[in-house]
């Protein structure tokens, strides 16, 4: 067997494996942090943009309970965050998905305060169609700041729909499926908290909790509203 045989060979290679191995992880230590600090500021943007800074003082990123709760919340999994001011309860973020969207289901984050008031919605992910459903997207129209400051009762339940539906929001030319499942989402995401929000705030910070229940149906919209096409209410 020569110098230059199989086994410097071999060992060579297992050299070079062992260089590059060092080498990823190293280049992964030094990354990790400014990755993680990047991704913090990314979830803090999202958050602010429903729930206005001044409104807690606590860490809402690290305040979490992790929800399964699907008939309310139209996702299998949701990380609620709890923002508190003071110590006492400021507002809950829920993600929530209305899953009945023209194209597929529409993602969205819901802030609601501790009197059950909604501070801030906005769609994070949706796939409705440009120029027909997607005013719902903050950068395309006004229309998801309707929500803000509304509440349960505010209108009143049977008014929580659009107004082709005998409702109070105003749904788009052409196009009514799409904000039709926006309004009943966070209608729903702000009966689960009037159901469930007691719990939610007594839950330790990190855990895990399943509501089973679900959310009354909405109520069929009145015949002649249905039937009836006017351009009342259409937003162009
Ligand atoms: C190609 C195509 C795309 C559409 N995209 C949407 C949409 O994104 N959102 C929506 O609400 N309706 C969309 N519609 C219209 C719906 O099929 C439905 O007619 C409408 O939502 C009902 O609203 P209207 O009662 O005001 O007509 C689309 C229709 C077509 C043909």
């Amino acid at each position: 067997m020569s110098a230059g045989g199989p086994l410097p060979a071999a060992l060579r290679l297992g050299a070079a494996a062992l260089l590059a191995a060092a080498l990823l992880a190293g280049v992964h230590a030094l990354t990790r942090g400014p990755i993680a600090a990047a991704e913090r500021r990314a979830a803090l943007d999202a958050l602010g943009i429903v729930l206005p800074a001044r409104t807690y003082d606590n860490d809402p990123l690290a305040d979490t309970v992790d929800v399964q709760a699907p008939a309310w919340l139209g996702r299998g999994h949701a990380r609620l965050q709890r923002a508190r001011l003071r110590g006492g309860p400021a507002a809950l973020v829920l993600p929530v998905t209305a899953p009945d969207g023209y194209g597929g289901p529409i993602d969205l984050l819901v802030a609601v305060d501790a009197g059950g008031r909604i501070l801030g919605v906005r769609v994070t992910a949706h796939r409705e169609t440009p120029g027909l459903g997607d005013d719902i997207d903050a950068r395309r129209s006004d229309w998801i700041t309707r929500f803000t400051g509304r509440a349960l009762g505010d209108p009143p339940e049977d008014r929580w729909a659009v107004r082709r539906d005998g409702g109070d929001f105003d749904q788009f030319a052409g196009a009514t499926v799409t904000p039709r499942a926006v309004v009943e989402a966070v209608q729903r995401a702000l009966g689960f908290v009037r159901a469930h929000g007691e719990a939610v705030w007594s839950a330790p910070a990190g855990s895990r909790q399943r509501f089973d229940d679900a959310p009354p149906a909405p109520a069929a919209p009145p015949a002649e509203a249905a039937d009836a096409p006017t351009d009342e209410g259409v937003r162009r």
